[in-house]
């Protein structure tokens, strides 16, 4: 074989290990609980539709822009939190290994990645995200950043991944592993999906392993209604885009001028709730769902709850589940957290 071909090879396959993509996506399965969640949820007494729709193409801008907004402080709160306190993170874990569940671009992960560089840690990195194109982008940036990392990353559900580095751990259960959820995203799920989630979570760790956590915590209605409900209308666009892709996507006739953004702290449930709000009576039709749904005025869908939480009760939710709460970090104005966890038999 002539040297420059076989020097080729030796390139693709130095980079072949510092990267591979696995793809873990059951789109048939996902497509009919798609369905079944959209014509279950808009035929409850209260409306529903769940938050994952909010993520199209623009959604996911929009997103984006959320969190650069001045009244939205939960991702710059966390990034300040990691930046602070990553290398003593590293430090106390000396994971080889971590999972981030819902990577996005991996921006904030990135202030764990400099703690490894600096620390001269050799690290695998497993991100898990459901958009294929943003994890090999974002892969391969953090390769030319991060010459030290090796990349396996799986586009993936986080209940699919999650069994997956479960069952693999039985045969190959060498690498002490962190797991980080970031963003606040556990706010998200309600507290079944939560307690389902968290159970999931520890059957990917083996004793010693690892559960990094980032929570948006209780705090002023004030301060938390106006992040939810922007001058500039960014997070009523986001909101109202949900319907924009239930058009596309089930050949709906939602009206967007028909609905307006309402978000509102509900300080029992500690959560905040994010609605749709029907402008007057109307009836709207999803056609290839073969669903007409009848809206009587002010009539409300549910489409996130974003729940708010205490540090001290989370640790103590978490203990009781095998996740020992060994270290917590928050800001200045305790407005964030995070918690690490062990997992212990
Ligand atoms: C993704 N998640 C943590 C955000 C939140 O704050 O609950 C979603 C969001 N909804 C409106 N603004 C941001």
């Amino acid at each position: 074989m002539p040297a420059y071909s076989s020097s080729v090879n030796n390139r693709k396959n130095a980079s072949e290990e510092k990267l591979k993509i696995e793809y873990l996506l059951d789109r048939e399965a996902i497509a009919k609980d798609d369905i079944q969640d959209v014509i279950e949820g808009l035929q409850q007494p209260q409306k529903s539709l769940p938050p994952r729709y909010f993520y199209d193409a623009k959604g996911s801008q929009l997103f984006e822009a959320i969190c650069q907004l001045p009244e939205y402080y939960p991702t710059r709160t966390e990034a300040g939190i990691l930046q602070q306190y990553a290398k003593k993170i590293v430090d106390r874990t000396q994971a080889r290994e971590l999972v981030e569940l819902g990577s996005g671009s991996s921006t904030k992960t990135r202030y764990l990645f400099d703690a490894y560089q600096s620390l001269n840690l050799p690290l695998t990195y497993v991100p898990v995200d459901v958009s294929g194109s943003m994890l090999s982008a974002t892969a391969e940036d953090l390769l030319k950043d991060y010459p030290q990392l090796t990349i396996r990353g799986k586009v993936a559900t986080y209940a699919r991944a999650l069994k997956q580095l479960g069952e693999n751990d039985s045969v190959n259960n060498s690498k002490r592993r962190t797991i980080a959820f970031l963003g606040s995203s556990i706010g998200n799920f309600s507290v079944s999906e939560c307690d389902c989630f968290i159970a999931e979570v520890s059957s990917a760790l083996n004793p010693g392993d690892y559960f990094l956590l980032g929570m948006d915590l209780q705090k002023p209605t004030a301060v938390l209604e106006a992040a939810y409900n922007d001058e500039r209308g960014i997070t009523a666009a986001f909101n109202l885009n949900m319907l924009q892709h239930l058009n596309h996507r089930f050949k709906g006739n939602f009206c967007l001028d028909n609905f307006r953004h309402r978000a509102i702290y509900n300080r029992a449930k500690h959560q905040i709730e994010m609605y749709l709000v029907s402008q007057k009576a109307q009836t709207v039709e999803l056609k290839s769902l073969n669903l007409k749904v009848e809206f009587k005025p002010q009539e409300t869908i549910l489409t996130e709850i974003s729940r708010k939480f205490n540090l001290a009760e989370m640790a103590k939710y978490l203990g009781k589940r095998q996740l020992k709460a060994i270290q917590t970090y928050t800001d200045e104005r305790k407005w964030f957290g995070l918690l690490l966890c062990q997992f212990a038999t």
